[in-house]
């Protein structure tokens, strides 16, 4: 399958999808506190993506999946279960939301820290946000994809950080999981598929604090975690590419790059 061209309407659905999903991150941020347990945060972004959005959550039965997010705590890479494990001070945590809104979806995701963390998780969330908005301003027809590796690759290794192999981006838009794999590290695949305006994909590099090996956890079949145990962070973003550069979709009003970047 070739990789899909959105039109002007189907953007226009996109954009309602990814400001959903945004404001689902933004709502649940004054609940991410020392205590509260991450099933606890699952119920109110179900609520609200149901309740007050009447939306979809997408990760609820998606493969059997049983939860509304993915709530990743330390050394969880991705697809933490919300579950009854209590946050604490110094967690760093992911909390990654995927709605569906009209048949369309919105994908995004960001760090939490509780309380006050130590300065490497810091380092790790701050380069872990600052690779993904790097990669964002390279966004443009004609450019290979594979200048989202390009870009974070230098970034993580500059602080002596690792980028997750095994899970990478992903094209969306009518469905969760669509072509191309978007991949977060130096990478010759990437490099055969040009950018074209109109094409949706992620961009959600998972960078680890040690290795970039990881661990399936073979019990539940999803939870992620670094094969060493330490932390790992990621921010997702769902765009579009324009004519001159991308449409960020999963934008705040909290963050430092603008929802429309002229590459
Ligand atoms: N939201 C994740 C992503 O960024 C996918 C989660 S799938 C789930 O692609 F089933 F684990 F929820
Ligand atoms: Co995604
Ligand atoms: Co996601």
């Amino acid at each position: 399958m070739a990789i899909k061209i959105y039109n002007d309407d189907d953007l226009a659905k996109l954009r309602i999808a990814g400001k959903l999903a945004a404001d689902v991150l933004v709502m649940i941020e004054p609940y991410v506190k020392s205590g509260i347990t991450t099933l606890e945060l699952d119920d109110i972004m179900l609520k609200y993506i149901q309740e007050e959005q009447q939306a979809v959550a997408a990760c609820l039965g998606y493969n059997g999946y049983p939860k509304a997010t993915c709530i990743s705590v330390n050394e969880v890479v991705c697809h933490g279960i919300p579950g009854a494990q209590k946050l604490h001070n110094g967690d760093i945590v992911n909390i990654d939301v995927t709605v569906i809104k009209d048949g369309y979806y919105g994908d995004t995701s960001k760090m939490f820290i509780v309380g006050e963390t130590n300065l490497r998780n810091r380092k790790l969330c701050e380069c872990a946000q600052a690779s993904l908005y790097a990669a964002l301003k390279k966004i443009k027809p004609g450019v290979p994809l594979s200048v989202v590796g390009d870009t974070i690759q230098p970034i993580a290794d500059k602080e002596g950080f690792s980028i997750v192999r095994d899970y990478c981006g992903h094209g969306v838009g009518t469905s969760f999981h669509e072509e191309p794999s978007v991949l977060h590290y130096r990478n010759s695949e990437n490099s055969r598929i040009i950018l074209k305006k109109g094409m949706v994909f992620t961009i959600e590099p998972m960078i680890n604090a040690g290795t970039w090996r990881c661990k399936l956890n073979k019990k539940n079949g999803w939870t992620v975690t670094t094969a060493d145990k330490q932390p790992s962070a990621q921010w997702e973003h769902t765009l579009t590419v324009t004519d001159d550069g991308c449409e960020i979709f999963t934008i705040r009003p909290d963050e430092t790059i603008d929802r429309v970047l002229h590459n």
